[in-house]
């Protein structure tokens, strides 16, 4: 058996070192004794944007990028999104295990009972503009709930912790239907505790004078299983953010708003909306293919395209467009469809695309379905954020359990000037 070592020479001081390899990984603080000579720091990796670096060990969620797996727990996305419920996955992915009948009644039930806002938490909506970003709004109010929450600080007790994880699971989709509601000046409905986690959110969102919302049964399973999707994905962006703001001992509402801003950018979750402004711009089927050259000369990029772990395809884009058939049943086809398809088409074969491995993500597809359901697409980066809630919390807790963790700070190259004399103003 070869040693599962790294055997390192530094040619500065002809010095050689034996560093472990543990899960196809060294720790970085294991090159710190490489110094060349005394007073010398030791070594640092450089590595912006963490292309190689792994910042934590996980048990949540599995990506193998180029075979286009997806587990969580160890459980394929596939399945999950084709036997479970939202809730049901939600409970998976915060505490390891698939839930027993009772123990789902209890969370459906829990997570049921923490629907309802504050009516100052609503006074603060009714401060925002008529025409404010949902995005901004949901960041806003999230964060809002620590002032509500002041017990949520305490987050070294699990009981505690447990219970701002029902909140927020709870109340993310009373906050995005009511950004929604805020942005079309219409009065908020109160959460339905007869109907389910997504039949409420809907009729949240699109209840009028009727006295009782019924949704329509697939569009609101297609949602749900739109969420199961989005539970969680690992490392991202956004799960990053919430990690290190969560490494402050921050409590979960600041962490999660927090990570609802990284979220709201549009290389991350903001992707789906820009992906109907570029089918809007492309406006017809004829017209991709001067797109895609715009995209090859490097003036525009292709919205929805890409991935920096998927390098096959996103096994989420594919149920994405299975969900898709059925809204469509319903509502008729989007004719934006008819574009995307299109752009999928000739960018799979084209040269540059494939050389680059890039492929359809999990938001190329997703603004179609939610269009077609009714949603505008300013608000679609907030449908992200409600699933993601959980896998946000689920990689909170899983940091703060984890004895290898510690406040997250990186270290820098300093680049800038060495020290220089204090010039004063009138010398400047
Ligand atoms: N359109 C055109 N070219 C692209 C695209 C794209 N969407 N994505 C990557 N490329 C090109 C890059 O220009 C680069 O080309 P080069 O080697 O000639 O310089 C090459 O592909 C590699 O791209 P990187 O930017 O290095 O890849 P990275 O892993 O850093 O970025 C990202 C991944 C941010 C997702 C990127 O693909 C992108 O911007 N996509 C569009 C936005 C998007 O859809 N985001 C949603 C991602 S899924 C999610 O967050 C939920």
């Amino acid at each position: 058996m070869p040693k599962e070592v790294l055997s390192i020479l530094d040619e500065r001081t002809h010095a050689t070192y034996e560093i472990p390899i543990q899960n196809g990984t060294i720790r970085t603080m294991d090159l710190r004794q490489i110094q060349s000579g005394p007073g010398d720091f030791g070594l640092m990796t450089y590595d912006p944007a963490f292309m190689n670096t792994a910042s934590c060990q996980s048990a949540i969620t599995f990506i193998d990028g180029d075979k286009g797996i997806l587990r969580y727990r160890g459980y394929p996305i596939e399945q999950l999104a084709e036997k479970c419920s939202f809730l049901e996955v939600a409970y998976l992915v915060l505490f390891g295990e698939l839930p027993t009948a009772p123990q789902l009644k209890e969370w459906v039930g829990a997570i049921t009972h923490h629907t309802m806002l504050h009516e100052t938490t609503k006074k603060f909506l009714e401060g925002f503009r008529y025409d404010a970003h949902p995005m901004g709004m949901l960041v806003s109010t999230v964060a809002a709930l620590s002032t509500v929450y002041p017990d949520a600080r305490n987050i070294h007790d699990p009981e505690v912790r447990k219970l701002q994880i029902m909140r927020l699971i709870g109340k993310m989709p009373t906050i995005a239907a009511y950004t929604y509601r805020h942005s079309l000046g219409y009065p908020y409905v109160y959460p339905d505790n007869d109907l389910s986690y997504t039949e409420n959110f809907m009729n949240m969102l699109w209840k009028m004078a009727e006295p009782k919302y019924a949704a329509n049964a697939i569009m609101a399973r297609v949602l749900d299983i739109l969420f199961i999707l989005h539970a969680d994905h690992e490392q991202n962006c956004s799960a990053n953010v919430m990690r290190s703001v969560g490494s402050s001992h921050a409590d979960p509402f600041l962490a999660t708003a927090a990570a609802a801003a990284a979220l709201s950018g549009p290389l991350h979750g903001g992707a789906n909306e820009e992906v109907l402004k570029m089918l809007d711009e492309i406006g017809s089927k004829d017209r991709v293919p001067a797109y895609i050259e715009k995209v090859k000369v490097g003036e525009l990029k292709l919205m929805g395209f890409g991935h920096r772990i998927y390098k096959n395809y996103d096994p989420r884009a594919r149920i994405i467009k299975w969900a898709a058939d059925k809204v469509f049943e319903v509502t008729g086809r989007n004719p934006k469809l008819e574009i995307a398809l299109e752009l999928e088409r000739i960018a799979l074969d084209d040269e540059y695309f494939i050389r680059r491995m890039l492929y359809p993500n999990v938001d190329f597809y997703s603004g179609i379905i939610y269009q077609a359901m009714g949603f505008k697409p300013e608000i679609f980066t907030v449908l992200f954020a409600i699933p993601r809630t959980a896998g946000w919390l689920a990689q909170w807790q899983e940091m703060l359990a984890d004895s290898d963790q510690k406040i997250a700070r990186p270290r820098q190259i300093y680049i800038g000037s060495a020290e220089r004399e204090f010039v004063p103003l009138e010398k400047r």
